[in-house]
């Protein structure tokens, strides 16, 4: 697959140039073979091409021929939107020709999709054959107003309606378009449509898969294409098609033309006279016309910078949903030969959802390979498109989902490899702590409420991380921390879209209590753990305890303690004597503020970034922390200190823990 452009026509409109957000777009299959200037291949191309005019009997917008003797034979499919009547379709592919002449000059394959029709040709066969591959997406930039969820669910179910009619068509046209209010007063136009050499169930499971697309890329969107080889589907905001061609159902249709949408005549006309046919016929569209023509050149008069704008991004980004798309899957066996078949010694750690294996392809990119271990309950498709989703979170604070392998019920997830290790090993450890001085740590609480802030807000899927602790805060040769585990709750199917859950992932200690206690989780329990994160990145401690001779004191207790008695330095590790109090003392501040017992007192991460960017701003006074302990010095190792912890907060059976609780599964009542 290669070179795609997407060109944008123009019109001249009351002097004003309307862009019609229409895109076209060709694909030149670079991977099917070249062809020469005059070869036999290209001259057969070209009287394939040419000779679709002289097929006179062809007036539902069909042409499927082939032309030539092997190997030079080349196979061409046309296709009109079935609104379109012979005219216009042997106009719209006559561009789609001139095209693909310019952009594709000397690929045997390739196709060009535009508003009305598509065009592809071949040297290998290609009537009645499915083919989902290569994929373009356009999307629309505007976002849906009102409600995401009821949007989504009347588009689902116009486009599912919109599908079934379409592959129901008969062998000349398998098309349907339809309208539907959906918010805030606005209408989505769908259309739908196969190459009708297709079976009805082929059709139904190209648009169903083409439908499948429309969460995963054009979610808010108030509009998208999905153009395929075989089929294509397009949902926008404005009525963009005609009244459907009606086709003889036994007898071969008529030579003539059908009239065009505007000049319609017998649209709407069942049990209507004559007089008021003609009154609609006329009076409507050209009122409408003119009104939409004048309103619109008005809009573009007052907006027109901005438009155009806003078009050269569409532009940008649909190139980039293309390579996207194509480079996520993995094959399994690439990846058994690129972590040695899983060998025990290329294992990297075991975290609560499987195995991680470090790995390298072939082209020596290093990769760290997520054996999930847990049957997700969940169907291939559903997890790719989850894959999809967290693929796009990109952040520097984020490590990058590189893409996902589905084998039987194996399903790695593919990560970059991060080469230091995890945070915990550095700030844990009485001799490794001293590579992390208190500027580098500075730097990562930022960098993790960075990461934070990304997954919470300014990411299109505002991801709850519900796990974050120190092992799976990674750093890089520059020792910035890149945020690993998140997304996991959409990759092994838990239900995000509820605040309140029946299975509790998460690490005890770095666990909000009303997520330990009740299953209740939001931004603000990552909050929370975020909190623990940065008093542990501070003190050098593990939250479980902080050591006094033989004592262990829970580490939000003990911050907590000191904190009051004025003793706060006590909290500060002493190898981190080179840095600036003033900032250690404010980030044990935002961090006790994190962990605060009441939920709705706990900052957000974005005002987390705003205390930590800007000295001037004054800080809350913290109340109480939540203690999931009670406050009462214990004498006992961390590892019983862990487990009666847990017994005793989340009261019930105790979880399997191995020295320190991992991950934890719990459900309670
Ligand atoms: C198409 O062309 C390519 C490259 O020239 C060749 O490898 C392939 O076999 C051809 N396909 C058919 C069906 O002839
Ligand atoms: C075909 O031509 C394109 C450039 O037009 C080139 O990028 C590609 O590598 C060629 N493919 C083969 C198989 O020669
Ligand atoms: C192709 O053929 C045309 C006419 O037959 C000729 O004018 C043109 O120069 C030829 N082009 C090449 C690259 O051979
Ligand atoms: C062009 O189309 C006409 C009409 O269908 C047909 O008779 C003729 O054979 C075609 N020519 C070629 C070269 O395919
Ligand atoms: C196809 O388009 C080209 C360029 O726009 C034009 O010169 C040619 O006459 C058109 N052919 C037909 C059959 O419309
Ligand atoms: C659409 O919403 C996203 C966040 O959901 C925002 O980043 C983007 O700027 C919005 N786009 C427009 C055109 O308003
Ligand atoms: C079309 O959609 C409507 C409402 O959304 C539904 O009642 C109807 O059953 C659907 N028809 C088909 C054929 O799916
Ligand atoms: C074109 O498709 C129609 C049905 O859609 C089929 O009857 C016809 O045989 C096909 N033509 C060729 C050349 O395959
Ligand atoms: C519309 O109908 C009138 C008469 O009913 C006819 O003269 C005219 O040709 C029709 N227009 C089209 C585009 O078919
Ligand atoms: C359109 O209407 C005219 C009369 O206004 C009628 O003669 C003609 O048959 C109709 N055409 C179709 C395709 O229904």
């Amino acid at each position: 697959m290669a070179a795609v452009s997407l060109r944008l026509l123009s019109f001249l409109c009351c002097l004003f140039v309307i862009i019609i957000s229409q895109a076209s777009a060709q694909t030149c299959d670079n991977s099917r073979g070249n062809y020469t200037i005059n070869s036999t291949y290209h001259n057969n191309l070209n009287t394939l091409l040419s000779n679709f005019s002289s097929h006179t009997e062809i007036n539902y917008g069909f042409y499927n021929f082939s032309y030539g003797q092997e190997p030079d034979k080349v196979y061409t499919i046309g296709l009109c939107r079935g609104d379109q009547n012979q005219n216009q379709c042997l106009k719209c592919l006559n561009e789609s020709r001139v095209s693909l002449a310019d952009k594709c000059p000397n690929q045997k394959e390739a196709i060009d999709w535009r508003g009305e029709c598509m065009l592809r040709y071949s040297n290998r066969s290609i009537f009645g054959l499915m083919e989902n591959n290569p994929k373009v997406l356009v999307v629309r930039l505007e976002n849906v107003t009102g409600s995401l969820d009821e949007f989504t669910e009347v588009l689902g179910n116009l486009m599912r309606n919109l599908s079934s009619t379409a592959a129901s068509g008969d062998s000349r046209l398998k098309y349907a378009t339809g309208s539907m209010p959906t918010s805030n007063f606005q209408i989505t136009y769908g259309f739908t449509e196969c190459t009708p050499d297709l079976s009805l169930q082929e059709c139904t499971q190209c648009l169903g898969e083409a439908i499948a697309d429309i969460p995963v890329y054009f979610n808010g969107k108030t509009g998208g294409n999905v153009l395929k080889p075989s089929c294509r589907i397009r949902f926008d905001p404005y009525s963009f098609y005609g009244s459907t061609l009606k086709l003889d159902p036994d007898a071969p249709p008529p030579a003539t033309p059908l009239p065009s949408p505007p000049t319609n005549n017998n649209s709407s006309s069942q049990g209507k006279s004559n007089t008021s046919r003609i009154i609609i016929a006329i009076v409507v569209p050209v009122a409408s016309v003119v009104l939409v023509l004048i309103l619109f050149c008005i809009y573009l008069r007052v907006k027109k910078p901005r438009k155009e704008n806003e078009i050269k991004r569409e532009e940008d980004n649909y190139e980039d949903e293309i390579t996207f798309a194509e480079s996520l899957q993995f094959n399994f066996d690439t990846i058994r030969v690129a972590t040695n078949e899983f060998a025990d010694s290329y294992k990297l750690g075991q975290g609560g959802f499987g195995a991680v294996y470090r790995g390298q392809l072939s082209n020596g990119q290093e990769i760290a390979v997520k054996r999930l271990s847990r049957n997700s309950g969940q169907g291939d498709m559903e997890f790719k498109n989850e894959v999809l989703l967290v693929a796009k979170l990109q952040h520097r604070n984020l490590v990058r989902l590189l893409g996902f392998c589905l084998e039987g019920t194996e399903r790695l997830l593919v990560y970059e490899f991060v080469p230091n290790k995890s945070l915990d090993y550095f700030i844990f450890d009485p001799i490794k702590k001293a590579q992390l001085n208190w500027q580098r740590r500075y730097k990562i609480i930022g960098g993790i409420a960075r990461g934070i802030l990304y997954l919470h807000e300014d990411s299109r899927l505002r991801i709850i991380h519900r796990d974050l602790k120190a092992s799976n805060i990674l750093l890089d040769e520059e020792m910035h921390p890149k945020i690993s585990d998140f997304g996991m709750a959409r990759l092994v199917h838990m239900d995000q879209t509820q605040g309140n859950t029946s299975r509790i992932v998460g690490t005890y200690g770095y666990m909000a209590p009303e997520y330990a206690l009740y299953g209740q989780f939001s931004a603000k329990s990552d909050v929370f753990s975020f909190g623990v994160l940065v008093l542990e990145i501070i003190s050098g401690q593990k939250n479980s305890g902080v050591r006094h001779g033989e004592n262990v004191e829970d580490l939000l207790c003990f911050a907590w303690r000191n904190w009051r008695a004025g003793t706060a330095s006590n909290i500060v590790d002493p190898t981190l004597n080179d840095g600036s109090q003033n900032e250690i003392m404010r980030c044990i501040h935002i961090g006790l503020l994190c962990v605060q017992e009441n939920v709705v007192a706990r900052p957000t991460m974005a005002s987390i970034g705003l205390m930590l960017n800007s000295y001037s701003l004054t800080l809350p006074v913290p109340s109480e922390p939540a203690f999931l302990v009670d406050s009462r010095t214990r004498s006992l190792s961390e590892h019983d200190s862990m487990e009666t912890r847990t017994s005793e907060s989340a009261n019930q059976s105790t979880p399997k823990s191995i020295n320190e609780v991992s991950i934890t599964e719990l459900y309670p009542r």
